[in-house]
């Protein structure tokens, strides 16, 4: 037990130094728009979709998500067609974000970032999204991160820790020095991976793996964040 406790110690009684934020569902709710494109995809596909599909996507690639809504239909495409459906979803999806305004930006989002970056943590987002820049600049949020990694740059979807794993790098700071913020069950699990501390948004029965979870960023405080990595 005593060897145990050691390794845990040096593995992860780091100094927490970063805050690495998902973006989709953590700072915006974009949940909705993103339910609302591939809901008219898939009912152009004589799909149903549901909100419980929805819930499924979350954190996953655009192609991956096609993917299992395809694969939940039964049906087959070529990587062409694809493609074209992927693309289709997007410019659906485009159109209604780029009217989204800073009321989107979720309870509390603003204040935490302020008192994070005010506390000295280095920030940077951590998206699968390649939309990421246009939603930023639309809620007017991407001062607040000292880098951006989202999925232009990486090439394995969440659970793999990459998208995080390069945030910390970028930031120079090690993976146990980092604290994650997500809202996807498969966000919490790359963080996990990836030997961060994370922290779920959204529902505890869901985000189990979650060293803390809480509603809303409105719900936390910087001085929790430090408690958190004596954990
Ligand atoms: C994630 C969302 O943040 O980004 C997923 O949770 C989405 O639902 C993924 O599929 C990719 O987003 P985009 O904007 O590149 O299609
Ligand atoms: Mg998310």
């Amino acid at each position: 037990m005593i060897e145990d406790r050691t390794t845990h110690t040096s593995l992860h009684h780091a100094r927490l130094k970063a805050c690495l934020f998902d973006l989709d569902g953590v700072l915006v709710d974009t949940a909705v728009y993103h339910y609302k494109a591939w809901k008219k995809l898939a009912n152009s596909l004589d799909l149903d979709f549901t909100e419980e599909q929805n819930e499924q996507l979350k954190g996953i690639s655009r192609i991956e998500s096609l993917n299992k809504i395809l694969a939940w239909g039964g049906i087959e495409k070529t990587d062409k067609e694809k493609q074209a459906l992927a693309t289709e979803k997007n410019e659906w999806y485009v159109a209604m974000i780029s009217k989204m305004t800073p009321s989107e930006v979720l309870p509390g989002t603003v204040a935490f970032l302020k008192a994070v970056k005010e506390a000295g943590y280095k920030t940077a987002l951590g998206s699968a999204s390649k939309n990421s820049a246009l939603i930023l600049e639309r809620t007017l949020l991407g001062h607040f991160f000292d880098e951006i990694v989202d999925g232009n740059l990486v090439s394995k979807s969440k659970p793999d820790p990459e998208v995080f794993l390069k945030g910390a790098s970028l930031l120079g700071v090690q993976p146990n020095e980092c604290v994650v913020f997500e809202d996807a069950v498969a966000g919490i699990e790359a963080a996990k991976r990836g030997g961060m501390k994370a922290v779920g948004i959204g529902s505890p029965t869901v985000l189990m793996a979650a060293d803390l979870v809480v509603k809303n960023l409105d719900q936390l405080t910087v001085r929790q964040l430090q408690q958190l990595s004596e954990l």
